[in-house]
């Protein structure tokens, strides 16, 4: 289990949808796994519990 926390602004929900791939990073990589998300597939990776 995994807490995110943190005062209002600090970007606990742009965390998750950057995991989501609902915004995509202007700026380097997210990686899950060692993996790139944006070379896995999106409904694959939206159909894995994440968080
Ligand atoms: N694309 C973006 N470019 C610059 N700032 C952003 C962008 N998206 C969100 N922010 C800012 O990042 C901060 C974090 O927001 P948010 O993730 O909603 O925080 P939380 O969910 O922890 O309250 C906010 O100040 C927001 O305005
Ligand atoms: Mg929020």
């Amino acid at each position: 289990m995994v807490a995110v926390v943190g005062g209002s602004g600090s970007g606990k929900s742009t965390l998750i949808w950057l995991t989501q791939r609902f915004y995509d990073p202007v700026k380097g990589k997210v990686l899950i796994g060692g993996m790139d998300l944006k070379e896995l597939d999106l409904k694959w990776l939206r159909s894995k519990q994440l968080w």
